[in-house]
Formats: C-alpha cells, structure tokens, sequence
C-alpha cells in the first residue's frame, strides 16, 4: 500500500504496483501486468548494461540475496522499443531512472514524457559527483528536467 495519499492517479487503498525490483517482465507477461494497478519498470541507465555475471541471486538462511547490476537495454532502446510497447498496456507506468551524476538523471528525465511517475535510483550516484554538486544543488536541474518549477 502506498504510504502518500495521492501520487499521479494512483489513490492510497488497495493499489497493487511491484516495486522496482523488476519481478516481473510486463512484456512477457502482458496479462499479468494487466492486473496491477500500475507498472514499475527496472532501472534504466544511459548506457545498456549488460548487469553482473551470474550467479545473480542466492538464496540465505535470512532471505533471498540479489546483486543484477542494474542489467537493462539502455536508454536509447528503452525509449525507442521498451517504453511504447510498455504503453500498448495502458497502465499507469512508472519509469526507474539510474544514472552515475546528476546530469544521466537531468537527460533522461527530460525525454520521458506522458509517464505517471519518475523513480530515481541514487545508487550508482558517483561520490565525487556528490562533492562537487552538494545534494541541494542537485534538485533544481533535477526538478527542471521533470517540468517543475526550479
Ligand atoms: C529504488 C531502487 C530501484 C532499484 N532497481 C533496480 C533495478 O531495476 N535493477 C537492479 O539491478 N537493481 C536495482 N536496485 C538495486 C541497486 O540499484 C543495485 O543493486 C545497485 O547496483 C547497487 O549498487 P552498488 O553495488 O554500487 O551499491 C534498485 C535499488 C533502488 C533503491
């Protein structure tokens, strides 16, 4: 359940959405997407990625452990091929931007239009970007690239 109360035209209740995790390949299975409320994809990088060698996910007597690598098309070929296929679902779609500085994030938001939401995946957000562009810094170019004010 999501703990805002209004997010895009996804109301607070009983919204079914999987997180970022990408358990699922809504392409594959069309009809299991179907049944959610909105669909979040993997994380898409500037560049394709072809992710970590296996084995990728072991599984420990304290859980399942996962390390992909953010393996995912790129994005030129999410914008070109995945997204309008993702859109043929007609669900509410929710797009995982990574990147390594502000500016893969700044790029990539800016050519995602008509989506209901822009996740940002910080994980790879490189250490010496973070020096030189302070983390308050970062969110106008950030806010600009989404359409909001700066
Ligand atoms: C919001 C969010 C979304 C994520 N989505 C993905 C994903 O789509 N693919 C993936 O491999 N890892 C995903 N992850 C996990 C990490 O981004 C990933 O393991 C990353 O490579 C960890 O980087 P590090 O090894 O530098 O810590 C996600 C994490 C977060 C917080």
């Amino acid at each position: 359940m999501l703990a805002t109360e209004r997010l895009g035209d996804i109301r607070r209740g009983d919204t079914v959405l999987l997180n970022a995790s990408g358990c699922l390949d809504a392409l594959l299975a069309p009809e299991v997407a179907r049944q959610l409320d909105g669909f979040v994809t993997k994380t898409i990088t500037p560049l394709p990625r072809e992710g970590n060698a296996p084995p990728r996910i072991a599984e420990t007597a304290y859980g399942m452990l996962n390390a992909i690598g953010l393996a995912n098309p790129g994005r030129k070929r999410f914008l070109s091929d995945t997204l309008p296929q993702l859109r043929e679902l007609a669900l509410p779609l929710w797009i995982s931007v990574g990147g390594f500085c502000a500016a893969d994030f700044a790029e990539t938001c800016a050519q995602l239009d008509d989506v209901e939401a822009i996740e940002l995946n910080l994980c790879r957000f490189r250490r010496r970007d973070r020096r030189r562009l302070p983390r308050r810094d970062a969110a106008p170019p950030l806010r600009k690239a989404l359409g909001g004010p700066s």
